[in-house]
């Protein structure tokens, strides 16, 4: 790779931008024996293979597979719907959000509103789409939900349930649960999701991987990322380390400074479903036992018209962290027509709109530092395949390494699992 994918620059946490909000120069020195031992304490268990998601790049063989048969389905198929929620979803959508590809249309409907999953069935020629069914447990009721839905439609439209089983992929735990019985029964096509990596962790993995090979994503790109992102993460120095540099700044931001709010600010259209994904991760790894840190998702410069004015005078509670992209691909100077001469336009005539994008982006932190309000910069050359497998690497480190300092478990998920076991009891009452 002849240039880093990604670069952390977290210079306007410190005091000597945002005064007495900010963090002291030696904070991550103090904080060393904690972060070498969150560090120890994650590597050990990838080592160890109990925790692989920190190596999905070295597993060249799922790769293989997975171009393989997104291959075959771009020869036969128009259109690919995913069936799944949370980390069944977001990791996928945010690779083709990020990366497109001139493959295969990929929706995802994600939640169970009939108006749009019913619209959605609706537009589509089913002779020509492919389902992929994606649960790590294999039950989840969003999940079947639709595709029980979606086998009474092609029964109906193409002829019989079996017309779905050569157009439905299921992607799941090897051994158990309903997809996978389904998959046996069926005969389908089917991907494993490795038992010990968790739905928000799988994202590399083919729950994210597939849907982002049919759409015709440059998976080789990313894996390079990941790769460049792991040389990073076995450091347990967060001077070379950026996740866990990131984690050990956020980490102090909330519990020694009252900032327990983060939002993901991307200057780039293309990377806000890439905020979402990373909402998701943080929230239900770190949310537990009374505490967590808070993330929001914002997309500049739509949001400083909108949350902006909370970020620079609301309550001293949040840290923002933009992405910063260098180089957008089009490029698109204002013209000045028959305009130029008017004071009020021609400070921006001549100007790329990307170059634009990034000197509010600038002017944005420059802001809020001033402001005093802590802010950092994940900064892209480009979006390209290496800086998001670089990026999506690296935060899910930079989570599990928070979850050592914050004494939680990053990969459980209790709470969610309750509300899953309220909703099945009463949907069973008739
Ligand atoms: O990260 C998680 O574990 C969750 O968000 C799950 O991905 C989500 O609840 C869907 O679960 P499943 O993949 O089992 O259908």
């Amino acid at each position: 790779m002849q240039h880093e994918p990604l670069h952390l620059d977290p210079g306007n946490l410190y005091t000597d931008k945002v005064g007495a909000n900010g963090l002291s120069p030696e904070c991550l020195n103090v904080l060393r024996p904690s972060l070498t031992a969150a560090h120890g304490a994650i590597h050990a268990r990838v080592q160890s293979g109990e925790l692989p998601f920190l190596r999905l790049h070295e597993d060249r063989a799922t790769l293989d597979r997975v171009l393989e048969a997104a291959s075959a389905a771009r020869a036969r198929f128009d259109d690919l719907v995913v069936l799944g929620i949370g980390g069944s979803s977001l990791g996928g959508r945010a690779l083709i959000a990020a990366l497109g590809g001139a493959g295969l249309r990929v929706h995802f409907p994600d939640n169970l509103d009939p108006d749009r999953f019913g619209a959605l069935i609706d537009g589509l020629d089913l002779d020509r789409t492919q389902w992929n069914a994606i649960s790590k447990s294999g039950g989840t009721l969003e999940t079947i939900a639709q595709l029980l839905v979606v086998r009474e439609q092609a029964a109906a439209r193409l002829g019989g349930y079996g017309s779905l089983a050569s157009r439905l992929v299921v992607t799941t735990d090897p051994q158990k649960g309903f997809l996978r019985r389904l998959a046996r029964r069926d005969g389908l096509e089917s991907f494993e999701v490795p038992p010990c990596v968790g739905g928000r962790f799988s994202v590399f993995t083919p729950v994210g991987l597939y849907p982002a090979a049919a759409a015709g994503v440059d998976l080789e790109g990313v894996f390079r990322g990941m790769a460049w992102a792991a040389e990073r993460l076995a450091s347990p120095d967060p001077a070379e380390n950026p996740a866990l540099a990131a984690a050990g700044l956020l980490y102090s931001l909330d519990v020694d400074k009252g900032r327990p709010v983060i939002a993901t600010v991307p200057y780039a259209d293309s990377l806000r479903a890439t905020a979402e994904w990373f909402a998701q991760l943080w929230a239900e790894s770190l949310g537990k036992a009374g505490r967590g840190p808070v993330p929001i998702t914002a997309v500049g410069a739509t949001d400083q018209h909108s949350q902006l004015q909370l970020w620079m005078e609301g309550p001293p509670n949040m840290v923002v962290a933009f992405i910063e992209v260098d180089r957008c691909d089009r490029a698109m100077p204002i013209p000045a027509a028959d305009l130029g001469d008017d004071p009020d336009v021609a400070w921006m005539v001549g100007h790329d709109m990307g170059h634009i994008l990034r000197m509010e982006k600038r002017g944005t932190a420059e802001a809020l530092t001033r402001a005093g309000r802590p802010n950092l910069t994940w900064r892209m050359p480009a979006v390209t395949p290496e800086s998001i497998g670089a990026w999506m690497l690296i935060t899910q480190a930079m989570t599990a390494y928070a979850g050592g300092l914050y004494g939680v478990d990053p990969f459980d998920q209790p709470g969610v699992e309750a509300g899953k076991i309220i909703a099945r009891r009463l949907l069973s009452q008739r």
